[in-house]
């Protein structure tokens, strides 16, 4: 006999315990299956702990090239023994309080893989780990996965031990002598960073010209700069072929190149992962291996939403949280849609860099006329005591025409904190005019957008 609830949530990430929670807020009862851990990717082998394999690394750095700052040590080095450990309380402390959380609102949890039957009497049956549940509303918030291409070597590498992707790296348990990174996206460029100032010798392999995918060019040129003074070397242009054992061969303009290296991160991307869900049993729409949806996160099933990764938009947690409250409103009749076009992007290396809105790019290829203004990081008091020597930037772009900010980036010390107030003046449309009022407290870095604005 099924046990009926009011919404059933299938994943328990960020968009999962998200829903899962706001809906048992609202006073809807609520079963949520996860499959393997609660918080998902994010919180368990994604941005959390790498966060804290980053910390480390900038506490190392800074320690390390301390003298300036009147700061010295002997004897310095970074156990990455310790550094595991510290990831894995760090995840269990977060862990533990997501799973409070749904307690609290009075969730029931159902730890085991789900699989949709079906329609049933009452709405839609899942099942899983021997339980059944029937609720008339599904939200679907299964994740994502990492892209393991069909290169020649790397299925025999992943399974070998020496080829990782972004899940086996965050326990690998000695810090390789070497570590070909294919891939200079957002994952490529903090596990360098890490690797790198551990003592790893690093190559990052990007098919592009570019570091950085869609980050502006000045930041991922600075963002590369700054990589490279930490160690880092960049093959660009350069489409890896095959893997072996001692490393990857990679086509550059046509002519084979050999990078040896004793492990291979593989960061080329994820993908929705909706196999296993059986969505064709209730007919969910699935294009490009996404599950489809609309402003609302609704599948083309009355009844049926789709939030995070696995609907495919803008694959990032903080997305995904924003897609589970638009969802869970429209289940309880709360007006509110989704909006794309304000969602922030961050990469945690150290410097920090972050965009939201249009890059110049991005602009151009829509046709938008936009002015420019670009300052140095050095215009903020605050960064120029913490930052020796360095090259951050600002740069926003404004339609004159509708007198407001489209787009934001920037590199250096907090970018991700400072993005939110450009996130915010570009979210909501506010006028240049009303943000060039607004009061930022001093000193700090994220004056540079008040200062940028009034370049
Ligand atoms: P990505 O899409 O950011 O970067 C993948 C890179 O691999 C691209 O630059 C692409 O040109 C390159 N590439 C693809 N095939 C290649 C080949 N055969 N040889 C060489 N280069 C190749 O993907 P990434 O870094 O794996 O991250 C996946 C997702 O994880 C992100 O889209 C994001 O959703 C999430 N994430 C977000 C973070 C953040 O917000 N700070 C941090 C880590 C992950």
């Amino acid at each position: 006999m099924a046990d009926t609830y009011d919404l059933i949530v299938i994943g328990g990430g960020p968009a999962g315990y998200l829903a899962a929670e706001r809906a048992g807020e609202a006073g809807l009862s609520v079963a949520l299956f996860e499959k393997r851990a609660l918080g998902g990717v994010c919180l368990n082998e994604g941005c959390i702990p790498t966060k804290t394999f980053l910390n480390s690394a900038k506490i190392y750095a800074h320690a390390l090239h301390g003298e300036a700052y009147g700061v010295s040590a002997d004897g310095l080095r970074l156990d990455h023994a310790a550094v595991l450990k510290r990831k894995a309380d760090v995840v269990a402390k977060l862990v533990g309080g997501v799973t409070y959380t749904l307690k609290e609102k009075k969730v029931t949890v159902i730890e085991a893989e789900a699989r949709i039957e079906g329609k049933a009497e009452g709405g839609f049956a899942v099942s899983g780990g021997g339980a059944e549940a029937v609720a008339p509303k599904l939200i679907i918030a299964a994740g994502s996965k990492p892209i393991v291409p069909p290169i020649p070597g790397v299925a025999e590498g992943v399974e070998a031990g020496y080829v990782y992707t972004s899940r086996e790296i965050l326990d690998i348990g000695h810090v390789p002598e070497s570590l070909i990174i294919v891939g200079g996206g957002v994952i490529g460029l903090e596990m360098a960073d890490y690797f790198a100032v551990a003592g790893a010798k690093v190559t990052v392999v990007e098919m592009l010209d570019k570091i950085a995918g869609p980050f502006d060019r000045d930041i991922s040129q600075i963002l590369k700069k700054n990589l490279e003074a930490k160690g880092v070397a960049f093959l660009l242009g350069a489409k890896v072929t095959a893997v072996s054992k001692g490393g990857v061969k990679a086509e550059v303009n046509g002519e084979a190149v050999d990078v040896p290296g004793e492990a291979v991160l593989l960061s080329i991307g994820r993908r929705p992962a909706p196999e296993g869900l059986s969505l064709e049993k209730i007919g969910v729409l699935v294009e490009n291996g996404a599950v489809v949806t609309g402003t609302h996160l609704q599948t083309n099933v009355p009844g049926v939403y789709a939030a995070g990764d696995i609907n495919g938009k803008i694959m990032l947690a903080h997305t995904a949280y924003r897609e589970a409250e638009v969802a869970v409103n429209h289940i309880i009749g709360k007006p509110d849609d989704m909006k794309y076009d304000a969602i922030p992007s961050v990469i945690y290396t150290q410097p920090e860099a972050a965009y939201v809105g249009e890059t110049e790019e991005t602009a151009a290829a829509k046709g938008l006329r936009v002015t420019v203004k670009k300052l140095p990081m050095m215009y903020s008091g605050r960064y120029v005591a913490e930052n020796d020597g360095g090259d951050g930037i600002c740069k926003l772009l404004i339609d004159d025409s509708a007198g407001r900010i489209v787009g934001a980036g920037l590199i250096g010390g907090y970018a991700s904190e400072t993005i939110l107030s450009a996130t915010a003046l570009i979210g909501l449309g506010i006028p240049i005019e009303s943000a060039k009022r607004i009061v930022f407290p001093h000193p700090t870095v994220g004056e540079i957008i008040r200062e940028t604005l009034f370049s």
